[in-house]
């Protein structure tokens, strides 16, 4: 069995996505994969209810409770790694995760660590991505799945979607719409990253 966890600071629609994709598409029967658990820097992140409610597994680690940055992430890092099976270690999920990691926690999910940021990188990495892009007059707005490396919102890109910017967009109208083209390609990205873990 090939787990998968999600971590998730917030409303967690992508994660609802993966999980309602790895579901239809039948992760499980097709390929060993299944969404193992899902976890939350924030107690309040409302997918952990979704997800609970789904049966999955839920955990918080408040980073505000640990001294370092290194500190939390090798907290989170035993959490994660207690879902390595004998065939394979996790794949890890960052839907909105608004953490910024250590080299250390990247270098050890090195290859099967991804990320969604909600514009077309390598255009504006980093927050406030929609107000940037509309701040800037651009045409064309949207999200990038990337394999996660040291630098912030940088790394290899597996997937990319492009909405139109109209030119009524608030970043909030902007952000539903690129949100929702997210959750096409990110379970779409994650599920060809499996055929290829498994064909290694
Ligand atoms: C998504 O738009 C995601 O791309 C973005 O946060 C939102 C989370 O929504 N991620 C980042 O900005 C990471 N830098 P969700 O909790 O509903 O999936």
């Amino acid at each position: 069995m090939k787990n998968i966890i999600i971590l998730i600071s917030g409303g967690g629609s992508n994660m609802a996505a993966i999980v309602q994709a790895a579901q239809q598409d039948r992760w499980a029967e097709r390929y060993g994969a299944r969404v193992a658990a899902v976890i939350s820097n924030k107690a309040d992140a409302t997918g952990l209810q979704w997800a609970a409610g789904q049966g999955i597994a839920t955990a918080v680690l408040d980073h505000k409770a640990y001294a370092s940055r290194e500190d939390f992430d090798a907290a989170l890092m035993q959490v994660i790694d207690d879902y390595a099976t004998p065939e394979s270690p996790p794949l890890v999920v960052l839907a909105g995760f608004m953490r910024i990691l250590t080299p250390g926690f990247v270098a050890h999910y090195a290859g099967r660590l991804l990320n969604i940021h909600p514009s077309l990188l390598p255009a504006f990495a980093g927050l406030n991505t929609h107000a940037r892009a509309i701040a800037a007059g651009c045409k064309f707005a949207g999200a990038t799945v990337h394999l996660v490396t040291a630098e912030l919102d940088h790394g290899p890109i597996l997937a990319q979607a492009v909405v139109p910017v109209l030119p009524a967009d608030t970043p909030e109208s902007l952000a539903q719409r690129v949100l929702s083209q997210e959750h096409r390609i990110y379970p779409e990205a994650i599920e060809r990253l499996i055929v290829d873990l498994l064909q290694k």
